[in-house]
């Protein structure tokens, strides 16, 4: 094989990720060359400890010094798996400046710094490939990217965390607390020791920045995301649920947002708790597996579905991309490039329109539901149904609602407070997924 029948990959990280995607180069090297048209070999993995070991790995690929990985002129292309912000950010900004194509598993990064990336790699003509950054194995930015690019998103609704989901089937399936099934998830790996980028949504809101920026040719970070954790959710709140015929999930959700006297077209972005119907597909999504529910104006619904993370799941993401650069380079072609076009602006939370359920707490009296109706009637807020169970001289409201604006809801919460029949607002979830 010639020298330029071989592309040279510099891999930074070889943690989870990196160790499997070095092991399946090697293991899966001749079907990859068939499918690349090139050998694929790995020159250099930079690491931060040279003293972990590290089976089946070449110990002499390995090096400390990852800005010389980014440097070396014989690599064609870095496989960045390092995670977080910094150094990724400056060695992939260096790494393409020096010519180099780079993948990248990096949501944390391109959820902040995306658009900096993007042009990086534009002035300097080289692919930038990230498919495993949302969502692990499934295949959802390139089908957003370029399978879908002829239609209209106008939804993008998914499960995106997969210890989030894995706490949230265990206290669904079994009553257990939010915090016996955090527990649960940390004995078995799920979860980190400190799990605030996974239970408060911070994990999921980086990636739904990432799929609304494409869904919508819109330039999405992180901070444009509105997010709320699963840490307030309650066995209560998952039983009550349960009753009437829902499951909580934690979704994030890209939507156009309907034009509703602006002229302006905007989109949304949210991640929060959501109920949705048994009968609903992502309600089939159980424990760690994500999913992602696309509604387009022609495709109509789509659903993608698999592991969101673990080594050799995310690893398979990073090698379609790894083949992807390899094929795009042989016939000297670049991938395409990332459009933001539509620019559109992102509405602010009031703005969002779905369902609401309401818990309350309410004295046992004549004229209760009379009170609370027009309360949330003033609001301009309908309600669907309304649910009652006494307990003694309280008893427990739940309402369901149409679909409102945010700022609506939140009105309404302020003033179902202020109600001398209310003792408590117990919690608000938002429904999802209700046809009519
Ligand atoms: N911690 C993430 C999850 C995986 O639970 O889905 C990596 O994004």
């Amino acid at each position: 094989m010639s020298n330029d029948r071989v592309l040279r990959v510099g891999l930074l990280g070889a943690g989870n990720v990196g160790a499997e995607v070095a092991r399946l180069m090697v293991a899966n090297q001749q079907d990859l060359a068939a499918r690349s048209g090139v050998g694929l070999v790995i020159t250099k993995i930079a690491v931060r400890d040279l003293n972990v070991p590290r089976p089946g790995i070449d110990s002499s690929l390995l090096t400390n010094d990852a800005d010389s990985v980014v440097s070396d002129p014989s690599i064609d292309l870095i496989i960045e798996v390092i995670g977080g912000v910094e150094p990724a950010r400056t060695l992939i900004l260096k790494a393409m400046s020096n010519g180099k194509a780079v993948v990248t598993a990096n949501k944390a990064l391109l959820a902040k710094h995306g658009a900096e990336l993007f042009h990086a790699s534009d002035l300097a003509d080289v692919d930038f490939y990230y498919e495993a950054a949302v969502a692990g194995a499934i295949p959802i930015l390139r089908p957003l990217a370029e399978s879908l690019v002829g239609d209209r998103v106008q939804r993008v609704m998914g499960i995106i965390n997969g210890t989030t989901n894995y706490i949230l089937t265990k206290m669904h399936e079994t009553g257990a607390s939010f915090d016996g099934a955090l527990a649960e998830a940390q004995s078995l790996g799920y979860a980190e020791s400190d799990p605030t980028a996974d239970v408060d949504g911070f994990d999921a809101a980086a990636k739904a920045a990432i799929l609304a920026g494409l869904a919508f040719h819109t330039q999405v970070t992180d901070a444009d995301v509105y997010r709320e954790g699963i840490r307030g959710i309650t066995a209560d709140d998952v039983s009550v649920a349960k009753a009437m015929g829902f499951v909580i999930k934690l979704l994030a959700i890209a939507e156009a947002n309907e034009l509703h006297g602006s002229k302006e077209e905007t989109i949304s972005v949210r991640v929060h708790p959501t109920m949705i119907p048994l009968t609903h597909p992502l309600a089939s999504v159980r424990e760690s597996f994500n999913a992602v529910f696309v509604k387009c104006e022609s495709a109509g619904d789509l659903m993608f579905y698999g592991r969101g993370a673990g080594g050799t799941p995310t690893a398979s993401a990073i090698l379609g991309d790894l083949v992807a650069v390899a094929r795009n380079r042989n016939e000297g072609s670049l991938g395409p490039t990332e459009t933001d076009y539509a620019d559109l602006d992102i509405a602010p939370i009031g703005v969002s329109r779905t369902r609401y359920l309401i818990r309350m707490d309410v004295a046992d009296v004549p004229g209760v539901l009379a009170s609370v109706a027009s309360t949330v009637a003033k609001n301009n807020v309908s309600i669907l149904t309304v649910r009652q169970e006494g307990r003694g001289a309280d008893a427990e409201l739940v309402v369901l609602t149409h679909v409102a604006t945010e700022s609506a809801l939140a009105n309404t919460l302020k003033d179902l407070q202020q109600l001398d029949v209310v003792k408590q607002v117990v919690s608000m979830i938002r429904v999802e997924g209700l046809m009519s």
